[in-house]
């Protein structure tokens, strides 16, 4: 019999002292032997709670995949359809009737506060990011990028290519050139275990030692559930020193700039981001898988192999 004081509840914890007297930690020693799902449990339940990261299961990587194989190839197709004289409205019109034939919901559409108008961002030039399609022609020249996010059966699919109308300015060519092979080496380094802070590591060295810029008022992020999950993910050096596991899908979608980085939010439509100098800017975006052995990318479709130079 106890007295009240006395009564204690003892939980033992992994990393604690064996019982046994052995100076071994209890992992190491007495404790039972863990199963393969009791330990990716762990993993789940501490990356919700300590970071607010959704490790998705393998019913929801299947739904992911799926998503993501359908924005892109419906960004595919509505890539082929940007040429001189076409308006990123018909783009926009084109894109939005792929999405609604295939049983998908374009994520852009009345997303965000105030609604986003439209069913993809169309970026034209010194637009950064978050263009609203219009009645303006694309014209020989243009640089635009088109990103396309997809709801298939509830799960998300984001992606963002660049076209080049016709021949362009050296600038132009540059910055769509130099943010691909960013992206390109980002996506090279993940594997699990990898800091987030790698992947701005990476981009920022790149871009920098080809005199462009990287944007950081915007960040790639989690997807897959829900259309902007945690972590942010900078494009520049940062100090998120947030492992990668396996499960996690999230974006990379570096915004490189030929002038200064800093963006301006267009006061009237408050979605249109312009760089500050007028100079071009240009971004990429895929949505990645850690696989237990490295990554996938859930966007890149067979016919189309991420290597220097193939796009
Ligand atoms: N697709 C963009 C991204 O990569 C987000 C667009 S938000 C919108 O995160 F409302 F402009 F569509
Ligand atoms: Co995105
Ligand atoms: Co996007």
């Amino acid at each position: 019999m106890f007295k009240k004081e006395e009564l204690r509840i003892a939980v033992i914890g992994r990393n604690d002292p064996c019982w046994c007297g052995s100076e071994k930690k209890w992992k190491q020693c007495h404790a039972p032997e863990r199963s393969p799902q009791d330990a990716s449990n762990e993993l789940s339940n501490r990356y919700r709670r300590q970071f607010g990261i959704l490790i998705k299961t393998p019913e929801q990587i299947e739904g992911i995949r799926a998503a993501c194989h359908l924005a892109a190839r419906i960004l595919e197709a509505t890539c082929v359809m940007a040429r001189q004289g076409v308006t990123t409205q018909e783009l926009n019109d084109y894109a939005h009737k792929l999405h609604v034939d295939a049983g998908a919901i374009p994520a852009p559409l009345h997303y965000g506060h105030p609604p986003f108008p439209k069913s993809i961002c169309t970026s034209i030039n010194e637009v950064i990011c978050h263009g609203i399609p219009d009645d303006r022609p694309l014209d020989e020249g243009d640089i635009i990028n088109i990103d396309v996010t997809c709801i298939l059966k509830g799960y998300y699919g984001d992606c963002s290519r660049m076209v080049i109308i016709g021949k362009t300015d050296p600038m132009r060519k540059k910055v769509v050139d130099v943010c691909y092979e960013c992206l390109r080496r980002s996506i090279e380094i993940l594997r699990p275990g990898v800091l987030i802070s790698e992947i701005g590591e990476v981009i920022e060295t790149y871009a920098t030692a080809h005199g462009c810029s990287v944007v950081f008022d915007f960040v790639a992020h989690g997807t897959g559930v829900r259309f902007h999950e945690p972590p942010q993910i900078p494009h520049c050096t940062n100090e998120i020193a947030i492992p990668l596991a396996p499960g996690m899908t999230f974006t990379i979608e570096p915004m490189i700039n030929a002038g200064a980085p800093q963006a301006v939010i267009d006061p009237n439509d408050q979605w249109t981001a312009r760089t500050i100098d007028g100079k071009p800017s240009a971004q990429w975006e895929h949505t990645l898988l850690i696989t237990p052995s490295g990554h996938e990318i859930l966007t890149l479709l067979a016919s189309e192999p991420i290597d220097a130079s193939s796009h």
